[in-house]
């Protein structure tokens, strides 16, 4: 028997390395240093880490001025540093502080909501209709309210650009009626947007922007957010005062680099060759899943480039994981827990479909998937699909 080609359709969890990252890995000029280090090899990566840091500024055309930078660990630790910061600047004003969130935001941000930061701190969920977009009417009257009712609250609103699991993009024009609502921060989850939506490096109205560089190409363990001056940033990490006390401990000046080499990489990308394999995909499933299941994601227009989020009636996301795998095809269940076992997804329930929870699947590619590999994903999804029907 031929062995199966595998396919790895999982880029939303993460990526492989970009091409820029693995020639430099392959090329073991790896600066060690530790840049804080008075030595000609700390200055070496200190000088490294600057150059970075400017083209991502340029990248994103954002302002030092303006604007700060901060890298960190990835964007659960983004999320829950801002959170933490506006609990403390509310603490230290005497103030209150309102974070809106949505119950179909990461768990980095749901989460949130089970933490105790103190009395001052209360949460707002944010309403999402039955297209999978914000209700922003409503979310907007429910915040005026909340301000008319105590005009010293503060607000850290989030909004997640690009969903993780159904690749549904949610627009940043219509958070400019948000920012006249005053002392009200937005902050972006922008984590799955590189690559995957046209004008992904335009950083408008928000306040705060969180990206996750594991999700396009550089190592893990980094990531960056860009946040406003106007903020009154308290770290929740703090130590020896590194990254002018934003974020304290020794600069991941490794990671920081395949920031850098990662999005020059992105900037390359055809993002309307992706769109056209991801419709013509979605078609193949369509027709497919007829007798066997539906997909969430045509639900809403804008989408995307990479990911199509789907399920099946008859078969929990573990068992279908399972039999898409042996037959080449990697991909997720788009809720999966730490340890990996599918968990009932927000988005099911909240459509109502209760019954198929737990048989949410994703397709994620990659930004330059070509033509000869979506035949390939096509041929091996055949084969699948033809063994589910075989049990029913
Ligand atoms: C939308 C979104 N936000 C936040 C995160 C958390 O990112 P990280 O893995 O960098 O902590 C993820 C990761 O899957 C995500 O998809």
């Amino acid at each position: 028997m031929d062995p199966v080609e595998r396919l790895y359709l999982d880029y939303n969890a993460t990526s492989p390395l970009s091409q820029s990252v693995l020639n430099w890995v392959k090329s073991g000029e790896l600066l060690f240093a530790n840049p804080a280090s008075q030595h000609s090899s700390g200055k070496a990566a200190r000088k490294l880490i600057n150059e970075s840091r400017a083209f991502i500024y340029s990248t994103f055309q954002q302002n030092e001025k303006d604007v700060n930078l901060v890298f960190h660990s990835g964007a659960t630790e983004g999320i829950a540093t801002f959170a933490y910061s506006f609990s403390e600047w509310a603490r230290l004003t005497g103030k209150e502080v309102l974070i809106c969130y949505s119950k179909l935001d990461h768990p980095a941000v749901t989460s949130l909501v089970e933490h105790y930061y103190g009395p001052h701190v209360k949460f707002l969920e944010l309403q999402i209709n039955q297209k999978l977009d914000y209700d922003h009417l409503a979310n907007f009257a429910a915040i005026q309210d909340k301000k008319d009712n105590n005009p010293d609250l503060m607000i850290l609103y989030h909004h997640l650009w690009v969903h993780n699991e159904t690749g549904i993009v949610a627009p940043l024009e219509p958070l400019a009626e948000f920012k006249k609502i005053p002392d009200l921060y937005i902050h972006i989850d922008a984590v799955q947007a590189p690559g995957k939506i046209h004008k992904w490096t335009e950083l408008k109205i928000a306040d705060i922007f969180t990206f996750s560089a594991h999700k396009f190409g550089a190592l893990k363990g980094i990531g960056f957010t860009f946040f406003s001056k106007k903020i009154s940033f308290h770290p929740l990490i703090i130590g020896g005062g590194q990254q002018s006390g934003h974020r304290s401990g020794t600069e991941n000046s490794l990671g920081i680099q395949t920031v850098a080499l990662a999005l020059a990489d992105l900037k390359k990308v055809e993002i309307d060759k992706t769109i056209g394999l991801r419709e013509k995909l979605e078609g193949f499933l369509i027709q497919e899943l007829e007798d066997l299941g539906g997909i969430i994601s045509i639900l809403n227009p804008r989408l995307a480039n990479n990911t199509i989020y789907f399920y099946l009636n008859d078969l929990s996301s573990d068992g279908a994981l399972a039999l898409f795998d042996l037959n080449g095809i990697m991909i997720s269940a788009g809720s999966a827990c730490s340890s990996g076992a599918a968990k009932s997804s927000a988005i099911m329930t909240h459509l109502g479909h209760k019954k198929e929870a737990k048989n949410g699947l994703r397709i994620s590619f990659a930004y330059d998937l070509n033509e000869e590999q979506l035949l390939m994903i096509i041929r091996q999804l055949r084969v699948c699909f033809t063994k589910i029907r075989q049990y029913k």
